[in-house]
C-alpha cells in the first residue's frame, strides 16, 4: 500500500488525497451538491444531534458486525453507493470498487451512469454486485438492461426515483463541467498540478458509459455514447414504471431516493422489497431533509414489512450506528469509497471500508452492543423529534 494511504486515518484523509489527486473539474463533480449547497451540509451536521449513550457492564470482547439483508449474510453493515463516472476520477474504477467489496465482503452497487460493464461486474463479484437502473427516456433501453443484469445471474435491481431532472450544480456549471466534457484553458492549467491523473486521462481519454455503448447510434467514441446517455436521461420515473420493472425483474427490488413515509409505503404496496431512504448525498433538492431526519419516520411506516436501508452524510463509524439504531437495517456510502478509490484504486476503497469497521467495532463496544441487532433507538439521545414526528406524519 502507498505510505500516503497508509497513514490515512479517517475517512477525511482519504477526501484529502483524493482532492490531490483530481483536477477541480473532477474533484468538484464528486464534491459538490447543488445551489447553495445547504442539503449537503445538512447531511453531515443532522448526525451531530444525535448523541450514543454509552452502555458499559457488557462484555464486548467480541463485536459480531454481521448483518444478514435479502437472504445474504455480509460482514459488516456498509455497503457502497452507486457512483457514477467513477472511471474519471481512477480508470477502471468501479470494478475496483467491486472487487473491494468483495473482499470486505459487503454488497456494491455499480452506477447507472458505471463506466464498467453490468457483465464483467457479475463475473467479477456474482455475490456482492447489484445494479442501480437510471430509467431511459427510452424505455426500452431500461428493458433491455434489466434483461441484462437478469441474464448475468445479479440478485439485486436498484431503481434510483430521485432524478427528475438535471439538479443545478454550481460547481460544475462554474467549472465548465458538462457535455462534452472538454477542459478549456484555466481547468487544463490547473490539471497540470496533477500529472498523476492528467497522464491517465490524456493517455486514456475520456472514460466510456459502457453499459449505454451497445444502444447508441455511432456509440465509437466515448464522447458520442455520454452525448447519448445526456438526451435519454433524466426523465421522470413514475409508479406506473415501477409496477412495470417489477414484473419484469424476479429478483430483489430496491427503490433508492425515498424520502416519506408515504412514497415508502406506496412501494411496499407495489411489491418492491427495499428503499434506500436517501437525498442522493445533498445532490438533488437543496432544501430536501437531510435522510437521517426522516428515517424514522419511515422506519415506523415500514419497517417491519420491508427493507429499510439508508445514505447520505455518512463519514463516521458513529454515522452508520446511528443511521443502524435509527431503523436502517442497512447502510451505504457513496462519497468515501470514491475517496479511497481515486486515491489508491481497490487498496484505497478497501481501506474506507476497514476504516468504517474499525471506527463501528470500537462505537459499538462503548455501546455495550456486542451485535447490530442489539443497535436501537434506546442507545440515542435527541431534540426535535417530536416535531419531526409530528411534521412527517404518512
Ligand atoms: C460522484 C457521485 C456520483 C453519484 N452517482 C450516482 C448514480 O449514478 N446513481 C445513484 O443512484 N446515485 C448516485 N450518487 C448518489 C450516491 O449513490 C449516494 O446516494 C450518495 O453519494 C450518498 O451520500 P454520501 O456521498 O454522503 O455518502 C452519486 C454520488 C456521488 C457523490
Amino acid at each position: 500500500m502507498p505510505a500516503q494511504l497508509d497513514a490515512a486515518i479517517n475517512i477525511e484523509d482519504l477526501r484529502k488525497l483524493a482532492k490531490r489527486r483530481l483536477p477541480k473539474i473532477a474533484y468538484d463533480f464528486i464534491e459538490g451538491g447543488l445551489e447553495d449547497e445547504d442539503g449537503l451540509a445538512r447531511n453531515e451536521d443532522a448526525f451531530r444531534r444525535y448523541r450514543l449513550v454509552p452502555r458499559y457492564g457488557v462484555d464486548v470482547t467480541t463485536i459480531d458486525q454481521t448483518t444478514t439483508l435479502f437472504g445474504r449474510t455480509y460482514s459488516g453493515p456498509v455497503g457502497i453507493a452507486p457512483t457514477g463516472l467513477a472511471g474519471l476520477f481512477r480508470r477502471g474504477g468501479d470494478l475496483m470498487l467491486a472487487e473491494a467489496a468483495k473482499a470486505a465482503n459487503v454488497p456494491f452497487i455499480m452506477s447507472g451512469t458505471s463506466t464498467g460493464l453490468i457483465e464483467d461486474l457479475a463475473r467479477l463479484a456474482p455475490e456482492h454486485g447489484w445494479y442501480q437502473l437510471y430509467i431511459a427516456k427510452d424505455r426500452k433501453i431500461s428493458e433491455d438492461m434489466v434483461r441484462r443484469a437478469r441474464d448475468a445471474g445479479l440478485s439485486t435491481l436498484v431503481i434510483t426515483v430521485d432524478v427528475p431532472t438535471n439538479s443545478k450544480r454550481e460547481r460544475n456549471l462554474r467549472n465548465g463541467f458538462g457535455r462534452p466534457l472538454k477542459l478549456g484553458v484555466r481547468m487544463k492549467l490547473e490539471a497540470c498540478r496533477h500529472p498523476g491523473w492528467l497522464a491517465e486521462y490524456l493517455r486514456l481519454g475520456p472514460p466510456m458509459f459502457s453499459n449505454w455503448q451497445r444502444y447508441a447510434p455511432n456509440g465509437t467514441t466515448a464522447d458520442a455514447v455520454a452525448d447519448f446517455v445526456t438526451a435519454q436521461m433524466p426523465t421522470p420515473v413514475t409508479w406506473q414504471d415501477i409496477e412495470t420493472f417489477r414484473r419484469a425483474w424476479p429478483g430483489t427490488l430496491v427503490i433508492k431516493g425515498i424520502m416519506h413515509p408515504a412514497d415508502a409505503t406506496r412501494a411496499l404496496a407495489m411489491g418492491v422489497d427495499g428503499i434506500m431512504v436517501s437525498n442522493h448525498g445533498g445532490r438533488q433538492l437543496d432544501r430536501a431533509p437531510a435522510p437521517i431526519e426522516v428515517l424514522p419516520t419511515i422506519h415506523a411506516a415500514v419497517g417491519d414489512k420491508m427493507t429499510v436501508m439508508y445514505d447520505s452524510g455518512i463519514r463516521r463509524g458513529s454515522d452508520a450506528v446511528t443511521a443502524l439504531c435509527l431503523g436502517a437495517k442497512y447502510v451505504f456510502v457513496g462519497r468515501p469509497t470514491l475517496y479511497g478509490v481515486t486515491a489508491g484504486g481497490c487498496a484505497g476503497a478497501t481501506k474506507a471500508l476497514a476504516i468504517f469497521k474499525d471506527e463501528i467495532e470500537r462505537v459499538m463496544m462503548h455501546l455495550g452492543a456486542p451485535n447490530i441487532k442489539s443497535l436501537g433507538p434506546h442507545l440515542l439521545m435527541w431534540k426535535d423529534e417530536e416535531d419531526l414526528r409530528r411534521n412527517m406524519r404518512p
